[in-house]
This record gives structure tokens, sequence and C-alpha cells, in this order.
């Protein structure tokens, strides 16, 4: 029997966000969609699937543009199971809801920022009665845990939500951890290298000269620092998550690394994207200088980036990049 949400729940609210136009942030960020290294959701659709009962919800937290989603219902190709995507971003939900609005199997919530508190909802204020009553299976989170700066209040919050036995699925490949091989990489991590290499390279060749008096500017260049650390943030140990997951209550069931070959090019493409993140100093970040960048300069530092990424993977045209996956218990 086809999958049927509980009665009273509306799959999607009338709020402001969901009537907005699809906003281009969020096209260029599901573009990832088709790059090989985001066969890094394969091993949690897998396990969702292997998991999955008749009439289960999954909270896909942190959905984003439901990439996750869409993989999973090609996947398992049935009809018996819901996703309810729960995300904080307006804009990568709203495009979710463009893939997905005549599919009944899919629902949408969005973690509101809760101005006077100066926080995000946890998931227990954004679901409603009805579906906490139904109760949920499982809560997956691809490719976002390392980006929770409440950690263990939003993992707190998943273990009130879950129904007991209930299981949960998370991987990241910006989480440090010693079974990783040693010639991966922690994804993220490149952009540190990139910003490195590219300071050699303008200091190394004349045609770079312009951006090289930067370099003796401290403050300038400490405060585009702190700014790549807000696009790319600093990566926090595998033990970090399982004494989180730990003290919220959980037991860990499992927990691997795998190797995910990632092609150098897709990988710009998606950097490119975040170029005043990864490279601002070249030209300036609005954000610090207050003054838009040329489309000349944001050109030049998005071909200083590349250069600097045939640097660093010694012009070879893939890397390897390590995920860590856990899967914990909500025990009875
Ligand atoms: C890199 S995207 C991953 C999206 C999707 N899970 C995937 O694997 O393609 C990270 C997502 O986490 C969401 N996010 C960021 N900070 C969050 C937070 N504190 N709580 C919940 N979601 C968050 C973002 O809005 C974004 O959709």
């Amino acid at each position: 029997m086809s999958f049927q949400w509980p009665i009273g729940f509306e799959r999607c609210p009338k709020e402001d966000w969901a009537e907005t136009p699809l906003e281009e942030l969020a096209l260029k960020y599901d573009t990832v969609e088709e790059h090989g290294w985001y066969d890094n959701l394969d091993t949690t659709v897998e396990l969702l699937i292997k998991n999955l009962n008749t009439g289960d919800i999954i909270i896909d937290y942190s959905g984003g543009t439901g990439i996750l989603s869409q993989r999973l219902l090609n996947t398992a190709n049935r009809d018996d199971f819901g996703i309810l995507i729960v995300d904080s971003s307006p804009k990568f939900l709203r495009l979710a809801l463009e893939k997905f609005h005549d599919n009944e199997q899919v629902s949408f919530r969005l973690i509101k920022y809760l101005r006077d508190e100066k926080r995000l909802q946890l998931l227990d204020e954004v679901l409603t009665k009805e579906i906490i009553d139904y109760g949920i299976y499982m809560i997956c989170s691809t490719n976002a845990i390392h980006l929770y700066n409440q950690l263990d209040e939003t993992l707190t919050a998943w273990h009130r939500v879950l129904r007991p036995n209930g299981r949960i699925h998370i991987q990241s490949g910006n989480i440090r951890n010693p079974s990783a091989g040693e010639d991966t990489w922690i994804i993220d991590e490149t952009v540190e290298h990139i910003h490195r290499a590219a300071m050699k390279i303008v200091l190394e060749q004349p045609e770079w000269a312009d951006y090289a008096m930067a370099l003796e500017d401290e403050e300038y260049m400490k405060s585009h620092d702190v700014l790549r650390d807000k696009y790319f943030l600093p990566v926090r140990p595998i033990d970090t998550y399982l004494d989180a997951l730990t003290s919220s209550g959980f037991q860990i069931d499992k927990h691997m690394v795998k190797t995910i070959p990632a092609i150098v090019e897709e990988w710009y493409s998606f950097l490119s994207v975040y170029h005043e993140g990864v490279l601002g100093w070249v030209g300036g970040a609005e954000r610090i200088t207050g003054k838009k960048a040329s489309e000349d300069v944001i050109e030049e530092r998005k071909k200083l980036i590349r250069i600097s990424m045939n640097r660093i993977f010694s012009e070879e045209d893939s890397f390897q990049a390590s995920w860590t996956y856990i899967e914990a218990l909500k025990s009875v």
C-alpha cells in the first residue's frame, strides 16, 4: 500500500519560503548531484534501504536541495515510506520543493532561526504533534553534521523525536578520522592548501604581481583567514561526534571510513561558486572591503584557484577523499 502521511499533517506548510522564486546559489549547489564525489551518498542510501520498513518516515535532516532524497527514492523504488526533508536554508528547501511537490512521498519543513534566542529551532520544535505521535524510525544527515554549531542540542533533540530502536545515519567528509588512508584528503581542507599554494604562486610568478602587495598586509590577510574559516569550518575529530552521540543517549552501532575519488575539475566547479571564501584576498572579499570585486578580478581569482589546485594535486585529474559514516541507535 502506498504511504499515507498522518491525518492533519501538511506536506508543505504555507510559509513565505515556499512562495519565493528559485535562487541561483541553490541551483549551482545542486549541480554537485552530477559530480563523481557525490557518490559519497551511496553508502547512506544502501544503509537506509537495508533498514527500511513499510510505513516508515525517514527524516532527511539538512536535506538541502533533496539530492539524497532523490537517490533514495530512485534506488528504493517503492512507495510505502515517507521522507521528510528538514533544512535551515529556505533557498535550498525551495529547490527541494520544486523537485518533489507532486511526489506524495515527500514533505518539507524549514528549521527557523529564532532571532531573540540567537539559535536555530531544534527538531522537536520543527515537527508537529501528528508526526511525533506517528513515530520517526530513521534520521539521516549527509554532508552537514560538521556545520552544526549546536551539536549536542541537535542530537539530543533527534533522540527525543526518535522511536525506541530508532536509527540515525550520519556521514561527512569533513571529520578527522584516524582510520582514513594517509593519502586521502579531508575535502574541505583542500581549501587551506589552495590558499597556501596561491600565496606562493603570487610571489613567484610576475603575472600575479598585482596581488603580491596584499600578502604584506597582515590585518587584511588575517580577516580573509577568518572569512575562509566561516565558509569552510575547522575540522573536528570523529571522537567529538561519537562522544556527542553517546552523551545524547545514543548507542554507536558502527562507524567506518570510505575513500571517495573526486575529479579535480568537478571539485573546482564547486569551489568556484564560493571563490570569495577560498581566495577572497585576491582582489578583496566584499564582506571585508565592502566593495564588490569586478568581474575581471573574480575571473582572475577563479583562475588562480584552478592553477593552485593543479599544484596541490600534482597536475593529476583526480584525488582521493575520505568520508566517515556513523550509525547509531536509540536503545530502548
Ligand atoms: C552541504 S549541504 C548537504 C545537503 C544534502 N544533505 C546533501 O548531502 O546533498 C549542507 C546542508 O546543511 C544545511 N545546514 C547548515 N547548517 C545547518 C544546521 N545548523 N542545522 C541544520 N541544517 C544545516 C544547509 O542548509 C545545507 O542544506
